[in-house]
């Protein structure tokens, strides 16, 4: 079953039913000022931190995407009322048509009833702390009609906690005025005039307003059947204490043919209500900065685009991997319809990730992201696995934190900088490779010697910060010389303490030829030697302890009492996705063990919606395994479709040269896939989820935990870099594809450093990898692309085979 379309010539996803079965949401915002929302128009905005500066409210887990950013529409001769996205009036589907478009920063929602087509675009204007709702509203009808439309949004106390735990301070400190068209929210604890302070306005003049949440929906309604839209009046609330909402009304005489356009505003900052009301009286205003949101995506999916046999691969990557896996570098795992912002730390070991992704379409967010990871590092060389960055910036240190009721807690430095007991193993290894990306792709390579202080004092350069996560895994090792599990490795529930981690010491592999490429590259020669040596003991430790020859694989790890875990011989958790994907990810293992480890990956994690992670999942509590064999069976790390791990098998398969099982595995994840089959697939289809239910669960197939995950970094990065094979180097650009032996061809153009290149690949024998031949301009050339001179455009020729 499927409930709407890919409109690629727009970067649009078009939901054509508005009774998807869960909230389909986009981010609207590309700097501070961000808003989820569904397609119902339900969600939330918030300024920077939705922890601390929660515009609107939001009612997480409650079984509807409530309340929203609504506006209603009512007939003024018959007092019959609707809204223009389909909740949360909900009119029948029978009498009235929806059409949501959720594109790039923006969604669109359109309704096609009893004469009246009305359409409202939400999206954050470049430069402005403010949400703009462009509202038209056009006579079909061949009488002219009287419509009243409303606004409502519920304003949020500001922070999530007030919202949830400190209600009742919250509900007599805060308060809403109206003036000239505009009702201002404030908290009377504010004193910083910009944050806390929200507004709602609009560019007409209002016929009517409430300020007061309760006397616009009324005693015993809700947002279904507001009293002010059903009377068609607004009561003109707006005074100090309770709950506090934006709705400001108009009534319109529209004749046949005719449309009306206006805006509302939903905003933070004194004088910004007024300021905003007037701009957007010229449209024309509204239109320019419209094309700027449209404008700034442009720039960025130019960065790649590809033009494949496979559809869904080229939309996907041209617009949708690249659109989340940015929106995961901005806001962590803090703010979704799942993560509703109860915290707004970095997690380490996710934003090195996600930030490896992106340097070529965010440079600067990649480049800031690195620098607050740097700053979270302690000396001994691990990372702080979840910590504000705002912590650590030098010219966050002095800002006092807002004076509210509920003051931002500042941790003491001992809550800041925890041991080694609530280190996870894996967090700090991560930042090697993407650091190495980041710098391939600028040619920033003054970068490496900027001096950054560690979170627990003293400073290095970048280059010696990468030293110091190097030498930690070095050191941290069990018995065999594999890393040690610590509190947990990549995999959250995975808490091997003492015990050891393979798939640690095989990223541990990865990033250390990431760092020797590195070290040679800048002629660091005893570092060349030093950490090729500390490489071999660790690949050697890896093929001794970590091969299971019966089962083809390699083990996931060993408890602190030194069980393995994941051998042939167990009836659960017997194989894991991860130790063996990461085994010839790295680099670390030979070619005919690599080959039986992912053909074993098939034969016993394949599904059509994925790998999972591990199988048959645990169903015996085990701690000295961990939380993971407490989970639910077939549900997140215990024998899920957990995606994040995904792509590593789709980097797996084309280092060995195997392009159909490489775009086997990608075909099977990708959401595009799953378009037309929603009754299972559930969440939408555009974006990648956390987790999909596994074998081992009913919902078999169901996906969960959309947007804010790691899984659409890494399926950017893997897609770009290994299996369409275009790869950014210190010095030139490689281009060493591996697909599937059935493409003909395929094309990238590829931005990189000021300069285009528009790559053809041509594969007349029908082969996976290895390039034949690669011509720039005609001229033939061996191995990497060299960098071309900023603004040109070159015409490069690969033919394989
Ligand atoms: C979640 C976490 C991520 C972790 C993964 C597996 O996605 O955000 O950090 O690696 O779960 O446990």
């Amino acid at each position: 079953m499927k409930y709407g379309f890919f409109d690629n010539d727009n970067r649009e996803y078009v939901i054509t039913r508005p009774d998807v079965p869960a909230p389909w949401t986009n981010y609207l915002g590309t700097e501070k000022f961000c808003t989820v929302i569904s397609h119902n128009a339900g969600g939330y905005s918030f300024y920077n931190s939705p922890e601390y500066n929660r515009v609107t409210k939001f009612r997480p887990n409650a079984s509807f995407d409530r309340p929203g950013h609504y506006v209603y529409l009512r007939d003024d001769e018959t007092g019959d009322y609707w809204s223009i996205s389909w909740q949360p009036v909900a009119k029948s589907l029978d009498e009235a048509s929806y059409e949501i478009r959720h594109g790039l920063s923006y969604s669109t929602f359109k309704c096609e009833y009893n004469g009246i087509t009305a359409t409202k675009t939400l999206f954050v204007p470049k430069g402005e702390d403010a949400e703009v709702w462009d509202v038209v509203i056009k006579n079909t009808d061949n009488k002219p009609r009287t419509i009243s439309a409303f606004s409502f949004v519920e304003f949020s106390f500001s922070h999530i906690q007030s919202d949830n735990q400190n209600h009742q301070m919250s509900l007599y400190s805060a308060g809403t005025e109206y003036r000239n068209g505009v009702i201002e929210y404030d908290l009377y604890y504010n004193t910083n005039d910009f944050e806390g302070f929200y507004y709602l306005a609009s560019t007409f003049d209002p016929d009517s307003y409430d300020g007061q949440r309760d006397s616009f929906l009324g005693l015993y309604r809700d947002e279904a059947n507001p009293i002010a839209v059903e009377q068609g009046q607004c009561s003109n609330s707006a005074q100090t204490c309770y709950n506090h909402c934006g709705s400001l009304h108009k009534q319109f005489v529209i004749q046949p043919g005719e449309e009306v356009r206006f805006a509302y505003i939903l905003g933070m900052g004194k004088g910004n209500g007024e300021k905003l009301r007037a701009k957007y009286q010229d449209l024309a205003n509204l239109d320019a900065d419209f094309a700027g949101i449209k404008a700034h995506w442009d720039e960025r999916c130019n960065k790649f685009q590809v033009k494949s046999p496979n559809e869904g691969l080229d939309t996907m990557i041209n617009a949708w991997t690249l659109y989340q896996a940015e929106t995961c570098v901005v806001w962590s795992r803090f703010a979704s319809f799942i993560e509703v912002g109860g915290r707004t730390g970095l997690g380490y070991r996710d934003t090195a990730q996600d930030a490896i992704s992106v340097p070529h379409a965010n440079p600067s967010m990649t480049r800031k992201r690195l620098v607050d990871l740097l700053r979270g590092q302690v000396k001994a060389g691990y990372g702080l696995h979840l910590f504000d960055p705002d912590w650590f910036d030098p010219e966050k240190a002095d800002v006092v934190p807002s004076k509210s009721p509920t003051v931002v807690p500042t941790p003491s430095d001992e809550d800041k900088i925890h041991g080694i007991e609530d280190t996870c193993s894996d967090d700090h290894l991560w930042l090697v490779p993407t650091i190495c990306k980041y710098v391939m792709e600028t040619g920033e390579e003054s970068f490496f010697d900027e001096v950054i202080p560690y979170a627990d004092g003293g400073n290095a350069s970048v280059y010696d910060h990468m030293k110091a996560a190097l030498d930690f895994s070095a050191e941290y090792v069990g018995n065999t010389g594999i890393c040690k599990g610590l509190r947990a490795d990549w995999n959250d529930c995975l808490n091997l303490g003492g015990g050891e981690s393979s798939m640690v010491s095989f990223l541990h592999y990865w990033a250390l030829q990431e760092f020797i490429d590195l070290a040679k590259h800048l002629g660091k020669t005893e570092d060349v030697d030093k950490y090729s040596t500390m490489a071999e003991g660790v690949r050697q430790a890896c093929e001794t302890h970590l091969w299971d020859d019966e089962g083809g694989w390699y083990i996931r790890g060993l408890t602190k009492n030194g069980d393995k875990i994941g051998t042939a011989q167990q009836t659960e958790g017997k194989i894991h996705l991860e130790s063996n994907t990461l085994a010839v990810l790295s680099g670390a293992v030979s070619q005919e063990r690599g080959e039986r480890a992912m053909d074993s990956v098939d034969e016993h994690l394949y599904s059509p919606y994925g790998l999972h992670l591990n199988s048959p999942s645990f169903a015996t509590p085990n701690d000295d395994i961990g939380f993971v064999t407490r989970v639910y069976q077939g549900v997140k790390e215990n024998g899920a479709i957990f995606s994040h791990p995904n792509p590593w098998a789709w980097v797996a398969e084309a280092k060995l040269g195997r392009g159909n099982q490489a775009m086997k595995f990608y075909d099977s994840l990708n959401p595009y896939n799953q378009n037309d089959m929603i009754e299972t697939r559930i969440a939408e289809p555009y974006s990648y989820v956390q987790f999909i239910m596994g074998r081992d669960h009913q919902d078999h197939g169901r996906a969960n935990h959309p947007w804010l995950t790691g899984t659409s970094g890494w399926a950017y990065f893997s897609v770009t870099n290994f299996i369409l094979g275009v790869r950014t180097g210190f010095e030139g650009l490689t281009v060493d594809p591996c697909i599937p032996t059935a493409w003909p061809s395929f094309d990238v153009t590829r931005q990189w450093r000021g300069a285009t290149y528009n790559i053809t690949v041509q594969n007349p024998n029908n082969v996976s990898k290895g390039v034949h031949s690669i011509t720039v301009n005609g001229e033939a050339i061996e191995g990497a692309i060299p960098v071309q001179a900023e603004g040109s455009i070159n015409d490069i020729i690969v033919i394989l085979g």
